[in-house]
């Protein structure tokens, strides 16, 4: 609730300096943090607990203190909470705690181990592939968001799923205004209805058929659904919930990449030329210099416990800000600073604890792959554009660009 000394605290989420993308808090801003666990103000009215170093948001995260329900009274939220949530949220395992998340969750795990990752590399080169054929025979200028880092992790995602691309349109308008915290709820609310409705009348169709199909939804309908193990209705919040996640996240990581890949023709070239080991190091870099769920994660405790010296009571809001724990100095030496030579793999970009990202094997393997033959077909592409007048998705829960021109 808003009070008198609520009113004084800094306003959170930050944004970036206006003429830098890549630093995820101005200096003025940062000036107004009281101490690494500190209180900030919402733009709900409430305030959260921010905390921004590396070892205490981990202690956080992997403590069961917190609960990461959002509809919980009293949990950090960054906008008010749409209309019917409840009914729109069934399976959103991101969103729920104890033995119920992790009931779903284990049943996902083995579809996103490395192993079978590394079986669906083949798809990725081809979808990338693909893309990079049809970008060259468009010829410059292009919209490389449009062209490039949103359509190959889209594929990907649909590909596995068992959802037709046809359809991206559709989805990819409402995963961005379910993830735009500038959104007004009613809109926020008909977003997620549509894409529940939708899924659902896909999941009815292979439901309907004899064989379910050999993709993820299909499995998870003979091995899952039709044993009794899950619900239909949750079955559809957890494809909501990797539709989005597996789209919107590896597509801004790709767009922001270029962006600061661009101005280091050093590290472009290393890129194309460099063996596996280098490229999985600048990836890690780049996850780690540009922690794109740039407004961190929001959870509730549900009771006392310490964090970075700080009493946080039952019932108190916290937020994890990964991107500031992601440039602490005492893990990462000179942290501001963007350098693939270091080791960046200790990051905290995909999250840690019983929520720690699921598809982060599929997220790499798409970044090096989309990025290494990228800078191998193209080692001429630069931005056709004042960096400093990009349309950033400042609003978004995911930070990226929403276009970036580029020739060659
Ligand atoms: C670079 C790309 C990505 C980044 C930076 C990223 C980041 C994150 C983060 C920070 C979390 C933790 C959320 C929390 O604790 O509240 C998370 C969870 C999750 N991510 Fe990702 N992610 C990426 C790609 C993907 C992809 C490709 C998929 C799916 C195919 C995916 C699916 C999920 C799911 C399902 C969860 C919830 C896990 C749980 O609650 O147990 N993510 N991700």
């Amino acid at each position: 609730m808003a009070d008198v000394l609520t009113d004084r605290l800094p306003l959170f989420p930050f944004r970036s300096p206006d003429d830098d993308p890549f630093t995820p808090v101005t200096a003025a801003d940062r000036r107004t943090l009281d101490g690494p666990v500190t209180r900030v103000r919402l733009p709900t009215g409430g305030w959260t607990w921010l905390v921004t170093r590396h070892a205490d948001v981990k202690q956080m995260l992997r403590s069961d203190a917190f609960s990461a329900d959002m509809s919980r009274p009293g949990f950090p939220l960054l906008r008010p909470l749409p209309p019917q949530t409840e009914r729109n949220s069934q399976g959103t395992f991101i969103r729920m705690d104890g033995q119920a998340h992790l009931r779903l969750r284990k049943m996902l795990t083995a579809e996103f181990m490395i192993k079978n990752v590394r079986r669906i590399e083949p798809l990725i080169g081809t979808v990338v592939d693909d893309a990079l054929d049809a970008l060259q025979e468009a010829g410059p200028p292009a919209d490389l968001v449009a062209t490039f880092a949103l359509p190959v992790p889209s594929l990907v995602i649909c590909h596995l799923l068992g959802v037709p691309y046809a359809d991206h349109a559709f989805f990819q308008q409402c995963s961005s205004v379910m993830l735009d915290e500038g959104a007004d709820p009613l809109r926020v609310r008909d977003a997620a209805t549509g894409l529940r409705a939708y899924l659902g009348g896909l999941i009815e169709s292979k439901r309907a058929a004899p064989e379910p199909g050999d993709d993820l939804l299909g499995r998870l309908i003979s091995e899952r659904v039709r044993t009794g193990e899950l619900e239909v209705g949750e079955l559809v919040g957890m494809a909501v919930l990797l539709l989005i996640a597996g789209h919107e996240t590896t597509a801004n990581m790709i767009g922001l990449s270029v962006l600061l890949l661009l101005r280091r023709p050093d590290v472009w070239q290393r890129l194309a030329t460099g063996d596996d080991e280098t490229v999985d190091g600048i990836v890690e870099e780049l996850l780690r210099y540009l922690t794109i769920v740039r407004t961190g994660l929001p959870r509730q405790a549900v009771r006392d416990v310490e964090i970075g010296g700080r009493l946080i009571r039952a019932g108190e809001p916290a937020t994890a800000l990964l991107s500031l724990a992601n440039r602490d100095d005492d893990v990462f030496g000179d942290g501001a600073q963007f350098d693939p030579y270091r080791q960046a793999h200790q990051h905290l970009a995909f999250g840690f604890g019983v929520h720690q990202c699921i598809g982060q094997p599929l997220a790499r393997a798409e970044l090096r792959i989309a990025l290494a033959r990228l800078a191998r077909r193209l080692p001429g592409l630069r931005v056709a554009a004042d960096p400093a007048h990009l349309p950033k998705r400042d609003l978004s829960i995911v930070y990226g660009l929403a276009e970036l021109p580029v020739t060659w």
